[in-house]
């Protein structure tokens, strides 16, 4: 594909527009002032795709509420990148059908990863008729049309092609958040993993272009956002003329205090020149999110991840040289098809040398259509929990220990919430800790100095420099 094919045109966008103020006065007649619930499943993809929705629907002049009850347009975004994930999402589409009835009127839509699967979408028509609208994760941009179609009374609506992705520019966007932006540099995945669906359900790899990307974090910036999350699956093999690290380098000199993030960095591509990036930038986390998915060199080979131990470990002793309060965080699969107890006890001494910050762990989940769910699988469920639970018993003891190890120390954080406790703050460390301390509300969304004075499993506590 060109790259400028990639790209939604300008015409296409305007006749979106067009249609999105059709929808505008539809609605009002229809309903008063219209209301959308939105629900978000799954990972920062989806939240960044649903604050687009919710843009879209803006201008469409919907507000929002939290529960679909009061709504007369139902959304749910959703995963499909494990079985569990998918089951909450029929379970909470079959209530649904309880507001339809009372209320006939509301429009019920689903979008995301898991409508992407022709399967899926094939159930949703066949079993749950109270749906009116289901689109996939390539056609996001065409919601005012779609829309149009389900109010103005052309029947249910499914879009879900087959393609390779697009790029849409210049969606509206609605963010909750006055200090967490997410902003989109790349979409879609080329890798492969034999357990993973997300190549099939998000198309192929395609980068936004620098400038766009640019100016959504100046934009970003200039409305107080302070926390600026980079997002792809897989950042490292960004292209946008320039490599990821060099994109980095751009974000870090645009004026402003922020905070710049970015997830996920797959170990095969991750580079030295993106190493030494993080290292040099003073607004990029000094904290790495790569998955290492197991500890095993045959499982990786299994899983097509492209790199083994040895590698693995290298890369993590460069990136500690080079960052000395870099922190490391990991996912890990348990439970691949054929997986030995041996190769588990590989994973949980590469977890002890490395020593993560913390993981997000799971048990594999066969994902229909992807080559891992035609291996043969010799593991109960049972055993596959119990080695389970040793990794993580493994994991707690190491993030309790790095926790304690951070007393002393003084950290500026980014305070981001209040707790329910009255009195406390927590923030964000530049290398991802979060923080607990005594402070007064107004520092949210601030910097503060904190020296740390102890350490919990997951979190550190502090007290407040004068
Ligand atoms: N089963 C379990 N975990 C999975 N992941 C992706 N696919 C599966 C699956 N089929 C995990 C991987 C990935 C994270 C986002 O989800 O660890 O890095
Ligand atoms: Fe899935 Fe692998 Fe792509 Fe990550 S890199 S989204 S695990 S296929």
């Amino acid at each position: 594909m060109q790259k400028k094919d990639i790209f939604v045109s300008d015409e296409e966008l305007n006749v979106q527009r067009d249609f999105a103020q059709k929808v505008k006065e539809i609605a009002n007649k229809k309903y008063g002032r219209p209301k959308a619930n939105i629900r978000t499943f799954g990972c920062q993809q989806n939240v960044a795709d649903s604050q687009r929705i919710m843009g879209m629907l803006k201008d469409m002049g919907y507000d929002f509420v939290d529960n679909s009850d009061d709504a007369d347009l139902v959304i749910f975004n959703t995963c499909a990148v494990r079985e569990h994930a998918e089951d909450r999402v029929f379970g909470n589409v079959g209530t649904l059908v309880h507001l339809k009835r009372r209320k006939p009127n509301t429009v019920i839509g689903l979008c995301g990863c898991m409508m992407q699967q022709e399967h899926i979408s094939k159930r949703i028509k066949r079993s749950f008729p109270h749906v009116d609208l289901v689109f996939g994760t390539h056609v996001v941009h065409k919601l005012p049309e779609m829309l149009f179609k389900v109010l103005s009374g052309q029947g249910r609506i499914f879009e879900n092609p087959d393609i390779d992705g697009v790029i849409a520019e210049k969606i509206p966007q609605v963010n909750d958040s006055k200090i967490n932006g997410w902003l989109p540099i790349m979409y879609g995945c080329n890798n492969f993993c034999t357990y993973c669906i997300v190549p099939y359900v998000r198309g192929r790899e395609r980068s936004r272009n620098p400038e766009d990307i640019i100016a959504d974090l100046k934009e970003m910036v200039a409305n107080g956002i302070k926390n600026i999350t980079l997002l792809g699956q897989n950042v490292n093999s960004y292209d946008g003329g320039i490599t990821f690290a060099e994109l980095l380098r751009k974000c870090n000199e645009v004026d402003g205090d922020f905070v710049i993030r970015f997830m996920t960095s797959h170990p095969k591509d991750c580079s030295e020149e993106l190493l030494y990036a993080m290292a040099e930038c003073q607004k990029v986390e000094k904290h790495l999110h790569l998955p290492v998915q197991s500890g095993s060199s045959r499982v990786l080979k299994a899983m097509n991840r492209h790199y083994n131990r040895e590698n693995y470990l290298s890369l993590v002793d460069k990136a500690k040289e080079l960052m000395p309060d870099l922190m490391l965080t990991s996912d890990i699969i348990v439970g691949f098809p054929s997986e030995t107890y041996e190769e588990v006890k590989e994973t949980i001494s590469l977890i002890e040398k490395v020593r993560y910050q913390s993981l997000f762990t799971f048990i594999y989940s066969k994902r229909k259509g992807t080559p891992a769910a035609e291996m043969p699988d010799d593991v109960s469920s049972t055993e596959k929990g119990k080695r389970f639970r040793e990794l993580l018993a493994v994991q707690e003891k190491i993030s309790e220990e790095i926790c304690k190890e951070q007393v002393g120390k003084t950290y500026r954080v980014l305070v981001e919430e209040t707790s329910r406790i009255k009195g406390n703050l927590y923030g964000r460390t530049l290398n991802n800790f979060i923080v607990e301390f005594e402070g007064s509300e107004d520092l949210v969304g601030k910097f503060a100095e904190i020296k740390i004075t102890s350490g919990d499993t997951w979190i550190i506590k502090g007290k407040l420099k004068g």
